[in-house]
């Protein structure tokens, strides 16, 4: 048997879940056509780019984020295990707080797509049947989560107008990215669960320090997040995670790359930061678990 495309391999795969699909311009049901394309009853039509991701953007946006972007977010999540804490937290919430056997889930704002690869893969492990969907605003994040890890479906959408059918979703995924709760809510099945991270004072403290000295990009809160979270779902847990990494030369270049901290500041600061033969660098987040009003 001739082996398939990347094209046909994608499109295999979203066939086996197209029914969570809707027509982003008509909201009406979709069909795989041909292995090419995404297709609805009154034939609007999203083509499978080659890379094997979908495009189902109305109107294209252009983001500041860059394909160096992800892929050094690829490399320090993916390869560095740099989230690894606090994505073994999120496997244990899913299976503490779901008690399906065959999940789907979504992660909404996705970026470079390693985060819900590896959750997937837990799941996996653990014997679950995972359907996993990652969205994300900024094509060139999808385009490195295609290349990498093909066992899950990657569509170039906007979160806050997704294209999917109401309560598809036993999880829905929100890490360091924008939140539309009313749409979140529309398309989470009735006893699904959110879960939501958010960056607390002291994420990428050393970076904020060396670059900011006392400057007020230093400072931040996340009480106004949190509260606003509370507001628009039942909180059924939350949990800070905090820890340190230790990051070689590679992973501090990429740290450096994939930060919009490091945006318009001076090359030789970024230089002298980049000198370093170690470093040692705080996450700190909380974890919000919600689920429907
Ligand atoms: C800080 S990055 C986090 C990416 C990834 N979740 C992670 O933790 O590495 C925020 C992401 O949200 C995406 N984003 C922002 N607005 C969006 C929207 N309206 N719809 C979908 N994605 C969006 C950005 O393109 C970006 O990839
Ligand atoms: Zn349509």
């Amino acid at each position: 048997m001739e082996k398939l495309s990347k094209r046909e391999q994608s499109a295999t795969l979203v066939e086996s879940y197209v029914n969570i699909f809707q027509c982003p311009i008509c909201g009406s049901s979709m069909y795989v056509a041909e292995l090419k394309s995404i297709k609805c009853s009154k034939n609007h039509s999203f083509d499978l780019a080659r890379q094997g991701y979908l495009n189902l953007l109305i109107t294209p946006t252009k983001t500041k984020y860059d394909k160096q972007l992800f892929e050094s977010r690829k490399y320090l999540m993916g390869e560095h295990s740099f989230f690894e804490p606090v994505i073994s937290k999120i496997y244990e919430f899913i299976e503490t707080y779901t008690n399906q056997n065959k999940l789907t889930i979504l992660d909404t704002g996705s970026g470079d797509g390693s985060h819900l690869a590896k959750i997937r893969k837990l799941l996996v492990d653990a014997g679950k049947d995972v359907n996993g969907v990652g969205i994300d605003i900024a094509k060139e994040g999808i385009l490195v989560a295609a290349k990498y890890y093909p066992k899950l479906v990657w569509c170039v959408a906007d979160l806050a107008n997704t294209p999917f059918r109401d309560k598809s979703f036993h999880v829905i995924l929100n890490i360091l990215s924008p939140s539309n709760y009313q749409e979140f809510n529309r398309i989470l099945h009735d006893d699904g669960i959110l879960i939501k991270v958010v960056p607390r004072s002291d994420y990428l403290k050393e970076v904020r320090t060396f670059f900011y000295n006392d400057s007020e990009k230093q400072l931040y809160s996340n009480d106004d997040i949190i509260r606003h979270f509370k507001e628009r779902t039942q909180l059924l847990h939350q949990e800070t995670v905090k820890y340190m990494v230790t990051l070689n030369k590679d992973a501090i270049k990429a740290l450096v790359m994939m930060t919009p901290l490091t945006w318009g500041i001076d090359e030789n600061k970024i230089d002298q930061f980049l000198r370093k033969g170690s470093a040692k660098i705080t996450v700190d987040v909380d974890i919000l678990i919600g689920s429907k009003v």
